[in-house]
């Protein structure tokens, strides 16, 4: 299973398990929220448009995000392995790519609001590596040792809109991908070690 969807809902654990998956497969790990970050570092005028959006908790509109995706895509050669991660979000997104490639599964990350709200309000980002971590256990990058910074979306007020959304727009996509038989559901309220041996159960057993 090597072409994969990471599906959840705003901090269920998609990049921590992204990163990791990394570390044992070489596939490629597209982020759409991480492009719009560094495209906003860079002030292009994609991650102007998209700052509008992400500020308010909002999704940045289908054509933007699609047009995006399918070039990333045509990088890398869609029939090669890659994760999707934070993409899609919509029907019509799920849809745009069913056209473009064939997927081997799709991974759901379950975890209860209340649990992703108390993981967001502590989330700090490396400004150097991106690597996630939490200001609970540290105040400088545990990977490189660098400063580490909070997310503009990551306030609570802005979470409930980000989970207000995941719920409208992006769960009707559970049953877009289970009709397919592609869904995979993952317990990801358990500690990350352990929500990535649920993973790699998943991608070994696929193999075989
Ligand atoms: P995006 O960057 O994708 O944000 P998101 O989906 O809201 O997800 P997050 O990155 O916040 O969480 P995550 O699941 O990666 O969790 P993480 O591993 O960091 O998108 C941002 C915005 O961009 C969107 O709101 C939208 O505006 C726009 N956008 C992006 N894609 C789009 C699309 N396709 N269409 C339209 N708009 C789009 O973990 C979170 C925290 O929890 C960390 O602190 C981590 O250390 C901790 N943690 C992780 N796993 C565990 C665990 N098992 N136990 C305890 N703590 C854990
Ligand atoms: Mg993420």
């Amino acid at each position: 299973m090597m072409r994969l969807v990471l599906l959840g809902a705003p901090g269920a654990g998609k990049g921590t398990q992204a990163a990791l998956i990394k570390e044992r497969y070489d596939l490629a790990h597209v982020s759409t929220g991480d492009i719009f970050r560094e495209n906003l570092k860079n002030s292009t005028p994609l991650g102007l448009e998209a700052k509008k959006y992400m500020d308010a908790g909002q999704l940045v509109p289908d054509e933007t995000v699609m047009k995006m995706v399918g070039e990333k895509l045509a990088e890398f050669g869609a029939d090669n392995g890659f994760m999707l991660d934070g993409f899609p979000r919509t029907v019509a997104q799920a849809e745009f790519l069913e056209g473009k490639t064939k997927l081997d599964g799709v991974i759901l990350f379950n975890v209860s609001d209340e649990a992703i709200v108390k993981r967001l309000s502590s989330r700090a980002v490396c400004r150097s590596c991106g690597n996630v971590t939490n200001l609970a256990e540290h105040d400088k990058c545990p990977a490189c040792g660098e400063e580490l910074y909070v997310r503009d979306d990551d306030n609570e007020q802005t979470v409930r809109s980000r989970l207000k959304v995941f719920h409208e727009q992006t769960e009707p996509l559970i049953n877009f991908y289970r009709e397919r038989n592609l869904l995979h559901e993952v317990d990801a309220g358990q500690k990350p070690d352990e929500v990535f041996a649920c993973v790699l159960k998943l991608l070994n057993h696929d193999k075989n």
